[in-house]
């Protein structure tokens, strides 16, 4: 005892919540205790809830060597009742003064002082335990135990009691225990010898008008709001427990709950607790902003890489404070990797990259990164993951400033509930979906959330880094699973914030890497992406109310739809495939074998991308055909033949005049003229109208047969590409 109590820490804090109190609680007659050797996250949401509601809090034993073993497991604990026994033995004559123990690293308050004496006063007792429904750690005593209601809790525990002073130190000094003995054994003992029960009055909360324990109990309690206030209902018993405690192996459940409990969030005014701790780096000059080293993980093909790392580029943060480690494990990606470093040549600290070649596996290269990143001696880790668009150039920045030591920000697949985080974990560490998952996936929810498993995007601060060395890499888990165990085994809180648009995920499931530009292909898997990398800016404009749309032939009218971009990609495509028909009127590739009207071309079906087209045609031409061709219903608009077409003046120059084989045809440009090529144009004989400036991207509609029997002019220099379809042969 002498060897402890020498070394004990021991924090009145009274005066450190005095500028925030309004009152005190030890002014009202209750002071609480707490057990802490470190200042875990749990603990400061602990303190935290303590200050919300002014009540003073003694901490016995920071910065005391634990020496009750590992609690969340096994039997222990004994060290807890010996702090308290020689930190409080000062208080057995204050007769005036109720003390509660408390455990802190799983527990909040939901209330104050007063509160909580009244409900003490009214069980009528001068020491009260907290119940819970298991018998631990001695089972055998189950039956010991007086009997209690269905509806209420049984057997003792030990993370929470209430009493006058003077008893609370005679039971804390009655028994011999051992700093690895089992407290709640102790407490047991003494609750179980009906003599010392009555001497002591001593009481169990089995209603929890107090303590709700929520090990085997979070059926009986659910999340309500008032105004700007949350707490916990207990539905078996019609209270509102005042001492929330996520004991036993429901921590995750506990840190969800936590998230609203203490009025961090409520429906009628959000988060609460988002602008609390948080850092500003308005006032910082940019040459003092704290280090980044970014970490850029490429461990499967990625589509969309380019943008990926464009958007690491843009990011709004000064270069001379960021280092870059690159991770690439795809060889197909190399020359992507190439291009990102070509676009700041020399402007980051430092960069690291490490190649298909290196032959790395994805654990160790994320360890590589943490160490990296200590040796660099950066303040922030920052991980990035390929399948990441991070859209919004602030990201960083928000991050920081949010000042959390793990955090994401919340990205989702593009209207999917597929995100970057869970919500929830089952027993074996893998996912589960939380009640509350897809309000915040959704945005219904705002906030920083406290969440068991993060991935794919995060920020670390560097304080972290020393304990996650080797981190990543488990027997039984993939990285990022290892990881997250990992911190949840240290107590350590990882948050996901949706307060802004960080931007989204990328679906990776299906993407084939088999083609020249895969991206081009990816209008089913990834449409939001593909929309935006290819579909030109204007494109909707067309489909406004009173558009005006440009008709440069009567009946024929013009669109943009594409982004050069596309159009350029699509060329070398289909250059890449390279078999170009002859031009012959015998054409294998038909059903009847023989072209009318031949040209040089290939068909979308002959570089895989038939169906691609088909939906394109559907999803965006169609609607402009509505506009132009009104009461013609062509849903979704059907189509064998379409290809694109290459003329010059060496090969096939020109295409006399002919009706198409459709109800209209589209005609989009792939190139431009008097850049890529001299002459070429579209002449319509009825009206003797040619479109000659056409424009690259831009999508000419007209009808095929009868009034628009048409030519192609001659190419006279350079090659023009043409991307013809026949709607509704
Ligand atoms: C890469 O590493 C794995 C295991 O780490 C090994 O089995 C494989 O042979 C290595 N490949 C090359 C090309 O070195
Ligand atoms: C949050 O801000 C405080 C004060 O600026 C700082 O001491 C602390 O380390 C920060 N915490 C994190 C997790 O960044
Ligand atoms: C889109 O339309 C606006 C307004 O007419 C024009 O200024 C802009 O250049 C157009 N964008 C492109 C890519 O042509
Ligand atoms: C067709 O138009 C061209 C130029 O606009 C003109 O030179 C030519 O005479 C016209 N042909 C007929 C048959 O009207």
């Amino acid at each position: 005892m002498a060897r402890l109590s020498c070394c004990l820490a021991c924090f009145l804090l009274l005066s450190g919540l005095a500028a925030v109190s309004q009152g005190s609680s030890i002014d009202d007659g209750l002071l609480i205790v707490t057990v802490a050797t470190e200042e875990t996250d749990g603990f400061r949401r602990f303190m935290r809830s303590a200050k919300k509601y002014d009540l003073d809090v003694e901490v016995h034993g920071l910065g005391v060597k634990w020496e009750g073993g590992d609690v969340a497991t096994y039997p222990g604990g004994g060290q807890k009742v010996l702090l308290l026994r020689d930190g409080l033995k000062d208080y057995k004559l204050r007769d005036d003064l109720k003390i509660m123990f408390v455990d802190s690293y799983d527990l909040v308050f939901t209330n104050g002082a007063k509160d909580i004496l009244e409900r003490f006063e009214r069980l009528q007792a001068s020491i009260v335990f907290s119940a819970e429904g298991f018998c631990w750690p001695d089972e055998s005593l189950a039956s010991s135990f007086p009997t209690v209601k269905s509806n209420e809790k049984r057997y003792l525990n030990s993370g929470g009691f209430i009493g006058n002073a003077k008893e609370v130190v005679e039971m804390l000094n009655h028994l011999d225990i051992a700093p690895a003995d089992d407290d709640q054994l102790y407490y047991t003992q003494i609750y179980l010898d009906s003599s010392l029960r009555h001497q002591w009055s001593i009481k169990l909360d089995t209603r929890s008008e107090i303590f709700q324990n929520l090990n085997g109990a979070l059926g009986d309690v659910t999340l309500k709001f008032m105004g700007t206030h949350s707490y916990l209902y207990n539905i078996k018993t019609g209270v509102t427990p005042v001492v929330i405690h996520g004991n036993g192996p429901i921590k995750a459940e506990f840190n969800r709950l936590a998230n609203y409990l203490v009025d961090g969030w409520t429906a009628n005014s959000g988060c609460q607790t988002c602008k609390e701790d948080t850092i500003t780096l308005k006032e910082v000059k940019e040459d003092d902003y704290p280090s980044v080293l970014i970490a850029l993980f490429v461990e499967v093909p990625s589509p969309f890489i380019a943008e990926y790392f464009q958007a690491v580029t843009a990011l709004n943060y000064p270069k001379n404070k960021i280092h870059i480690f690159i991770h690439n494990a795809v060889k197909f990606h190399e020359k992507d990797v190439t291009t990102f470093l070509e676009a700041a040549p020399e402007s980051y600290l430092s960069v690291t990259t490490v190649s298909p070649n290196d032959n790395l596996s994805e654990d160790a290269a994320r360890n590589w990164a943490v160490d990296e990143c200590i040796k660099k001696n950066c303040n922030y880790l920052m991980v990035i993951d390929s399948l990441v668009q991070m859209t919004n150039p602030d990201t960083l920045k928000i991050l920081i400033e949010q000042n959390r030591t793990v955090l994401a920000p919340m990205m989702t697949r593009v209207g999917k509930l597929w995100s970057n985080f869970w919500g929830a974990i089952n027993q074996q560490g893998f996912y589960a979906r939380s009640e509350d998952y897809t309000d915040i996936a959704e945005n219904r929810r705002i906030g920083v959330w406290n969440v068991p498993y993060l991935t794919t995007v995060y920020l670390v601060h560097a304080s972290v880094l020393p304990n996650l060395q080797q981190a990543y890499t488990s027997d039984l888990f993939d990285p990022d699973m290892a990881i997250c165990s990992f911190l949840r085994k240290q107590g350590r809180f990882m948050f996901v914030t949706n307060r802004f648009n960080f931007g989204h995920l990328v679906d990776n499931e299906h993407f084939d890497t088999k083609h020249l530009h895969n991206e081009l292909y990816q209008i089913f898997d990834n449409p939001y992406d593909w929309e935006k990398r290819y579909i030109h800016e204007n494109y909707s404009k067309s489909l406004e109310d009173g558009a005006e749309i440009s008709s440069p032939c009567p009946d024929v009218f013009w669109f943009p739809v594409y982004k050069p971009i596309f159009c350029q990609q699509l060329i070398e495509e289909m250059e890449n495939f390279g078999q170009w028909s002859g031009g012959k009127n015998d054409d294998p590739r038909l059903a009847g074998g023989y072209e009318n009207v031949p040209t040089v071309d290939i068909h979308m079906n002959q570089i895989g991308m038939e169906k691609h087209w088909l939906h394109f045609l559907s999803k965006y031409v169609q609607p402009l055909q509505q506009k132009v061709f009104l009461g013609y219903i062509s849903d979704p608009p059907r189509a064998i033949m379409m290809f694109t077409v290459r003329y010059r003046p060496d090969e096939q120059p020109l295409l006399r005049p002919h009706h198409d084989s459709s109800t209209y045809t589209t005609n989009i440009a792939l190139n431009r003229p008097e850049i890529d090529f001299e002459g070429g144009g579209c002449r319509f004989i009825r009206y003797n109208c040619s479109v000659l400036a056409t424009r690259q991207g831009w999508m000419l509609m007209h009808p095929g047969r009868l009034t628009h029997f048409h030519e192609g002019l001659r190419v006279t220099k350079g090659t023009r590409y043409i991307m013809v379809t026949f709607v509704d042969p």
